[in-house]
Protein backbone atom coordinates (compact mmCIF):
# COMPACT_ATOMS: atom_id res chain seq x y z
CA UNK A 1 0.00 0.00 0.00
CA UNK A 2 0.94 3.24 -0.59
CA UNK A 3 1.69 6.39 1.62
CA UNK A 4 -1.35 7.99 -0.44
CA UNK A 5 -4.07 4.95 -0.45
CA UNK A 6 -3.65 4.99 3.49
CA UNK A 7 -4.40 8.60 4.12
CA UNK A 8 -7.64 8.02 2.17
CA UNK A 9 -9.40 8.31 5.34
CA UNK A 10 -7.85 11.33 6.49
CA UNK A 11 -7.98 13.49 2.66
CA UNK A 12 -9.49 16.68 3.93
CA UNK A 13 -7.30 16.97 7.13
CA UNK A 14 -4.83 16.64 4.66
CA UNK A 15 -5.57 19.16 2.43
CA UNK A 16 -6.40 21.46 5.72
CA UNK A 17 -3.18 21.10 6.60
CA UNK A 18 -1.86 21.90 3.13
CA UNK A 19 -3.89 24.82 3.64
CA UNK A 20 -2.38 25.82 7.19
CA UNK A 21 1.78 24.94 5.47
CA UNK A 22 0.68 27.39 2.89
CA UNK A 23 -0.52 30.43 4.48
CA UNK A 24 2.28 29.93 7.41
CA UNK A 25 4.92 29.62 5.29
CA UNK A 26 4.76 33.61 4.17
CA UNK A 27 7.58 35.71 5.16
CA UNK A 28 7.94 38.81 3.43
CA UNK A 29 11.76 38.15 2.85
CA UNK A 30 11.93 36.83 -0.62
CA UNK A 31 14.82 34.17 -0.27
CA UNK A 32 12.72 32.31 2.54
CA UNK A 33 10.07 32.22 0.53
CA UNK A 34 11.97 30.70 -2.54
CA UNK A 35 13.98 28.07 -0.57
CA UNK A 36 10.81 27.59 2.31
CA UNK A 37 8.01 26.55 -0.87
CA UNK A 38 11.32 25.20 -2.70
CA UNK A 39 11.31 22.19 -0.27
CA UNK A 40 7.89 22.50 1.31
CA UNK A 41 5.89 21.42 -2.03
CA UNK A 42 8.60 19.04 -3.22
CA UNK A 43 6.51 16.09 -2.36
CA UNK A 44 7.25 14.64 0.48
CA UNK A 45 5.13 11.88 2.05
CA UNK A 46 3.48 13.88 5.10
CA UNK A 47 3.68 10.66 6.99
CA UNK A 48 4.43 13.35 10.64
CA UNK A 49 1.49 14.89 10.03
CA UNK A 50 -0.76 12.04 8.97
CA UNK A 51 0.42 10.73 12.45
CA UNK A 52 -0.95 13.69 14.04
CA UNK A 53 -4.19 13.64 12.57
CA UNK A 54 -4.58 9.38 13.23
CA UNK A 55 -3.63 9.37 16.55
CA UNK A 56 -6.29 12.26 17.41
CA UNK A 57 -8.93 10.62 14.82
CA UNK A 58 -7.83 7.10 17.34
CA UNK A 59 -9.13 9.28 20.34
CA UNK A 60 -12.20 10.92 18.61
CA UNK A 61 -10.62 14.21 18.66
CA UNK A 62 -12.88 16.91 16.81
CA UNK A 63 -11.87 19.93 16.64
CA UNK A 64 -9.19 21.75 14.49
CA UNK A 65 -6.45 22.36 16.53
CA UNK A 66 -4.67 19.10 14.93
CA UNK A 67 -4.63 21.11 11.28
CA UNK A 68 -2.17 23.45 13.20
CA UNK A 69 -0.19 21.01 15.04
CA UNK A 70 0.38 18.53 12.15
CA UNK A 71 1.72 21.42 10.03
CA UNK A 72 4.57 22.49 12.99
CA UNK A 73 5.25 18.40 12.80
CA UNK A 74 5.72 19.01 9.28
CA UNK A 75 7.83 22.32 9.64
CA UNK A 76 10.36 20.74 12.52
CA UNK A 77 10.80 17.80 10.02
CA UNK A 78 11.33 20.10 6.46
CA UNK A 79 13.78 22.03 8.95
CA UNK A 80 15.89 19.12 10.01
CA UNK A 81 16.19 18.14 6.73
CA UNK A 82 17.47 21.37 5.13
CA UNK A 83 20.59 21.36 7.80
CA UNK A 84 20.66 17.59 7.46
CA UNK A 85 21.58 17.80 3.91
CA UNK A 86 24.11 20.50 4.64
CA UNK A 87 25.49 18.34 7.11
CA UNK A 88 25.50 15.14 5.02
CA UNK A 89 26.59 17.42 2.11
CA UNK A 90 23.89 15.69 0.59
CA UNK A 91 22.41 16.38 -3.62
CA UNK A 92 19.69 15.09 -3.92
CA UNK A 93 16.32 15.06 -2.10
CA UNK A 94 12.78 14.48 -3.01
CA UNK A 95 13.80 13.77 -6.74
CA UNK A 96 15.63 17.76 -7.16
CA UNK A 97 18.48 19.09 -5.87
CA UNK A 98 18.83 19.78 -2.23
CA UNK A 99 18.53 23.18 -1.30
CA UNK A 100 22.11 23.45 -0.18
CA UNK A 101 23.18 22.40 -3.59
CA UNK A 102 20.59 25.09 -5.47
CA UNK A 103 20.96 28.10 -2.90
CA UNK A 104 23.65 27.28 -0.45
CA UNK A 105 24.65 25.85 2.85
CA UNK A 106 24.01 29.47 4.44
CA UNK A 107 20.43 29.74 2.75
CA UNK A 108 19.31 26.35 3.66
CA UNK A 109 20.88 26.75 7.98
CA UNK A 110 19.48 29.93 8.24
CA UNK A 111 16.21 28.91 6.35
CA UNK A 112 15.99 25.73 8.48
CA UNK A 113 16.25 28.24 11.61
CA UNK A 114 13.14 30.24 9.80
CA UNK A 115 11.15 27.20 9.75
CA UNK A 116 12.05 26.13 13.42
CA UNK A 117 11.03 29.21 14.81
CA UNK A 118 7.41 29.67 12.54
CA UNK A 119 7.13 26.58 14.06
CA UNK A 120 7.28 27.62 17.88
CA UNK A 121 4.58 30.54 16.79
CA UNK A 122 2.59 28.18 15.28
CA UNK A 123 2.36 25.92 18.58
CA UNK A 124 1.85 28.70 21.01
CA UNK A 125 -1.43 29.88 18.97
CA UNK A 126 -2.47 26.43 20.18
CA UNK A 127 -1.96 27.31 23.62
CA UNK A 128 -1.40 24.11 25.22
CA UNK A 129 1.51 23.85 27.44
CA UNK A 130 1.16 19.83 27.24
CA UNK A 131 1.72 21.03 23.56
CA UNK A 132 4.64 22.65 24.03
CA UNK A 133 6.55 20.76 26.52
CA UNK A 134 6.06 18.09 23.97
CA UNK A 135 7.29 19.67 21.08
CA UNK A 136 10.38 21.84 22.58
CA UNK A 137 11.46 18.82 23.96
CA UNK A 138 11.25 16.82 20.78
CA UNK A 139 13.21 19.27 18.70
CA UNK A 140 16.12 19.35 21.49
CA UNK A 141 16.22 15.65 21.56
CA UNK A 142 16.46 16.16 17.54
CA UNK A 143 19.42 18.16 17.87
CA UNK A 144 21.04 15.88 20.47
CA UNK A 145 20.59 13.12 18.00
CA UNK A 146 22.45 14.71 14.98
CA UNK A 147 24.93 15.97 17.04
CA UNK A 148 25.40 12.69 18.70
CA UNK A 149 25.57 11.34 15.20
CA UNK A 150 28.24 13.37 13.90
CA UNK A 151 30.35 11.93 16.74
CA UNK A 152 29.53 8.57 15.70
CA UNK A 153 30.79 9.15 11.86
CA UNK A 154 33.92 7.74 11.28
CA UNK A 155 34.15 5.42 13.85
CA UNK A 156 33.73 2.05 13.51
CA UNK A 157 33.47 1.15 17.16
CA UNK A 158 30.10 2.18 17.22
CA UNK A 159 27.61 -0.80 18.98
CA UNK A 160 24.19 -1.24 18.02
CA UNK A 161 22.74 0.46 21.05
CA UNK A 162 24.90 3.68 20.08
CA UNK A 163 23.62 3.27 16.92
CA UNK A 164 19.48 3.20 18.41
CA UNK A 165 19.97 6.15 20.73
CA UNK A 166 20.90 7.94 17.75
CA UNK A 167 18.19 6.87 15.39
CA UNK A 168 15.84 7.74 18.29
CA UNK A 169 16.97 11.16 19.52
CA UNK A 170 17.37 12.23 15.86
CA UNK A 171 13.93 10.20 14.04
CA UNK A 172 11.72 8.33 16.38
CA UNK A 173 11.62 11.72 18.65
CA UNK A 174 9.49 13.58 16.42
CA UNK A 175 7.16 10.23 15.59
CA UNK A 176 6.66 10.11 19.28
CA UNK A 177 5.60 13.35 19.81
CA UNK A 178 3.38 13.62 16.82
CA UNK A 179 1.76 10.50 17.84
CA UNK A 180 1.58 11.67 21.57
CA UNK A 181 -0.38 15.39 20.64
CA UNK A 182 -2.70 13.04 18.64
CA UNK A 183 -3.38 11.68 22.11
CA UNK A 184 -3.22 15.51 24.17
CA UNK A 185 -5.66 16.87 21.84
CA UNK A 186 -8.08 14.52 22.08
CA UNK A 187 -7.74 14.62 26.12
CA UNK A 188 -6.52 10.85 26.43
CA UNK A 189 -5.87 9.85 29.45
CA UNK A 190 -1.75 9.41 30.39
CA UNK A 191 -1.98 5.60 29.86
CA UNK A 192 -3.12 6.00 26.40
CA UNK A 193 -0.75 8.89 25.86
CA UNK A 194 2.12 7.05 27.07
CA UNK A 195 0.69 4.05 24.65
CA UNK A 196 0.61 6.20 21.62
CA UNK A 197 4.13 7.66 22.59
CA UNK A 198 5.61 4.38 22.83
CA UNK A 199 3.79 3.73 19.32
CA UNK A 200 5.50 6.43 17.29
CA UNK A 201 8.84 5.70 19.11
CA UNK A 202 8.81 2.52 17.82
CA UNK A 203 7.26 3.09 14.20
CA UNK A 204 10.20 6.05 13.92
CA UNK A 205 12.51 3.46 14.47
CA UNK A 206 11.78 1.20 12.46
CA UNK A 207 11.07 3.98 9.80
CA UNK A 208 14.69 5.01 10.02
CA UNK A 209 15.99 1.76 9.64
CA UNK A 210 14.06 1.15 6.97
CA UNK A 211 16.18 4.31 5.70
CA UNK A 212 19.18 2.95 6.45
CA UNK A 213 18.67 -0.09 4.45
CA UNK A 214 17.16 2.07 1.37
CA UNK A 215 20.54 3.38 1.20
CA UNK A 216 21.97 0.80 0.30
CA UNK A 217 19.20 -0.91 -1.64
CA UNK A 218 17.08 1.59 -2.96
CA UNK A 219 16.14 2.95 -6.23
CA UNK A 220 16.59 6.66 -6.50
CA UNK A 221 14.30 7.02 -8.79
CA UNK A 222 11.74 5.57 -5.97
CA UNK A 223 13.66 7.61 -2.81
CA UNK A 224 14.18 10.78 -4.65
CA UNK A 225 17.84 10.49 -2.65
CA UNK A 226 21.21 9.10 -3.58
CA UNK A 227 22.42 5.80 -2.82
CA UNK A 228 25.75 5.80 -0.59
CA UNK A 229 25.08 9.12 1.18
CA UNK A 230 25.69 7.64 4.41
CA UNK A 231 28.86 5.56 3.58
CA UNK A 232 30.13 8.99 1.93
CA UNK A 233 29.89 10.24 5.43
CA UNK A 234 31.37 7.30 7.37
CA UNK A 235 27.93 6.95 9.03
CA UNK A 236 27.95 3.35 11.32
CA UNK A 237 24.63 1.99 10.17
CA UNK A 238 22.82 -1.11 11.48
CA UNK A 239 24.13 -2.44 7.50
CA UNK A 240 27.32 -1.88 8.49
CA UNK A 241 27.52 -2.81 12.12
CA UNK A 242 26.16 -6.54 11.07
CA UNK A 243 29.06 -6.92 8.10
CA UNK A 244 31.15 -6.00 10.53
CA UNK A 245 29.93 -7.96 13.54
CA UNK A 246 29.28 -11.34 11.56
CA UNK A 247 31.20 -11.25 8.14
CA UNK A 248 34.72 -12.50 7.89
CA UNK A 249 37.90 -10.90 9.03
CA UNK A 250 38.30 -9.38 5.53
CA UNK A 251 34.83 -7.83 5.16
CA UNK A 252 34.95 -6.73 8.68
CA UNK A 253 38.52 -4.84 8.18
CA UNK A 254 36.97 -3.19 4.46
CA UNK A 255 33.79 -1.98 6.01
CA UNK A 256 35.95 -0.59 9.23
CA UNK A 257 38.26 1.24 6.78
CA UNK A 258 35.21 2.92 4.90
CA UNK A 259 33.71 3.83 7.73
CA UNK A 260 36.94 5.51 9.06
CA UNK A 261 37.88 7.06 5.46
CA UNK A 262 34.11 7.76 3.95
CA UNK A 263 33.88 8.66 0.83
CA UNK A 264 32.02 6.74 -2.17
CA UNK A 265 35.19 4.54 -2.97
CA UNK A 266 34.38 1.43 -1.39
CA UNK A 267 31.12 1.67 -2.36
CA UNK A 268 30.38 -1.47 -4.81
CA UNK A 269 32.72 -3.79 -2.57
CA UNK A 270 31.19 -2.44 0.37
CA UNK A 271 28.05 -3.51 -1.18
CA UNK A 272 28.74 -7.05 -1.78
CA UNK A 273 30.05 -7.50 1.70
CA UNK A 274 26.51 -6.40 2.77
CA UNK A 275 25.01 -8.60 0.05
CA UNK A 276 27.12 -11.88 1.43
CA UNK A 277 26.09 -11.63 5.05
CA UNK A 278 22.74 -10.70 4.44
CA UNK A 279 23.15 -7.35 6.49
CA UNK A 280 20.06 -5.62 4.53
CA UNK A 281 17.48 -8.63 5.22
CA UNK A 282 18.68 -8.77 8.94
CA UNK A 283 18.13 -4.79 9.70
CA UNK A 284 14.69 -5.37 8.05
CA UNK A 285 14.43 -8.37 10.82
CA UNK A 286 15.12 -5.95 13.22
CA UNK A 287 12.72 -3.05 12.34
CA UNK A 288 9.93 -5.45 11.66
CA UNK A 289 10.51 -6.42 15.23
CA UNK A 290 10.21 -2.88 15.92
CA UNK A 291 7.30 -2.29 13.99
CA UNK A 292 5.19 -5.33 16.11
CA UNK A 293 6.45 -3.38 19.16
CA UNK A 294 4.57 -0.62 17.78
CA UNK A 295 1.25 -2.51 16.83
CA UNK A 296 1.40 -4.06 20.51
CA UNK A 297 2.43 -0.47 21.98
CA UNK A 298 -1.83 0.17 20.69
CA UNK A 299 -3.86 -3.06 20.98
CA UNK A 300 -5.68 -1.70 23.75
CA UNK A 301 -7.03 1.19 21.43
CA UNK A 302 -10.66 0.76 20.46
CA UNK A 303 -11.50 0.05 16.71
CA UNK A 304 -11.38 2.44 14.41
CA UNK A 305 -10.26 3.50 11.06
CA UNK A 306 -7.77 5.16 12.26
CA UNK A 307 -6.23 2.38 14.54
CA UNK A 308 -6.15 0.58 10.99
CA UNK A 309 -4.34 3.07 9.27
CA UNK A 310 -1.97 2.92 12.36
CA UNK A 311 -1.67 -0.50 11.94
CA UNK A 312 -1.04 -0.17 8.25
CA UNK A 313 1.37 3.10 8.82
CA UNK A 314 3.67 0.54 10.66
CA UNK A 315 3.85 -2.06 7.99
CA UNK A 316 4.13 0.46 5.32
CA UNK A 317 7.39 2.56 7.18
CA UNK A 318 9.11 -1.70 6.88
CA UNK A 319 7.96 -2.70 3.66
CA UNK A 320 7.93 0.66 1.83
CA UNK A 321 10.57 1.24 -1.03
CA UNK A 322 10.38 5.27 -1.07
C1 LIG B 1 13.51 11.55 5.80
O1 LIG B 1 12.19 11.38 6.23
C2 LIG B 1 14.38 11.72 6.99
C3 LIG B 1 14.37 10.56 7.88
C4 LIG B 1 14.06 10.64 9.13
C5 LIG B 1 14.76 9.27 7.37
P1 LIG B 1 11.04 11.06 5.20
O2 LIG B 1 11.39 9.83 4.41
O3 LIG B 1 9.75 11.02 5.93
O4 LIG B 1 11.10 12.30 4.22
P2 LIG B 1 9.99 12.93 3.27
O5 LIG B 1 9.35 14.04 4.06
O6 LIG B 1 9.00 11.87 2.90
O7 LIG B 1 10.74 13.46 2.09
C1 LIG C 1 17.51 11.52 9.18
O1 LIG C 1 18.64 10.85 8.86
C2 LIG C 1 17.88 12.88 9.61
C3 LIG C 1 16.89 13.64 10.34
C4 LIG C 1 16.16 13.19 11.31
C5 LIG C 1 16.82 15.03 9.97
P1 LIG C 1 19.22 10.73 7.39
O2 LIG C 1 20.37 11.62 7.19
O3 LIG C 1 19.39 9.26 7.14
O4 LIG C 1 18.01 11.23 6.50
P2 LIG C 1 18.10 11.31 4.91
O5 LIG C 1 18.47 9.94 4.43
O6 LIG C 1 19.11 12.35 4.59
O7 LIG C 1 16.69 11.66 4.50
MG1 LIG D 1 20.81 12.87 5.58
MG1 LIG E 1 19.15 8.35 5.23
Amino acid sequence: MSAQQLFAPIAADMQAVDAVIRQRLHSDVVLIRQVAEYIIHSGGKRLRPALVLFAAGAMGYRGTHHHELAAVVEFIHTATLLHDDVVDESELRRGNKTANALFGNAASVLVGDFLYSRAFQMMVSVNNMRVMDVLSDATNVIAEGEVLQLLNCHDADVEIDDYLRVIRYKTAKLFEAAARLGGILAGADETIETRLAAFGMHLGTAFQIIDDVLDYSADEAETGKHLGDDLAEGKPTLPLIHVMQHGTPEQAALVRGAIENGGRDDFAAVLAAIQSTKALDEARRYAREEADRAIDAISTLPPSIFKDALLQLSDFAVARNY
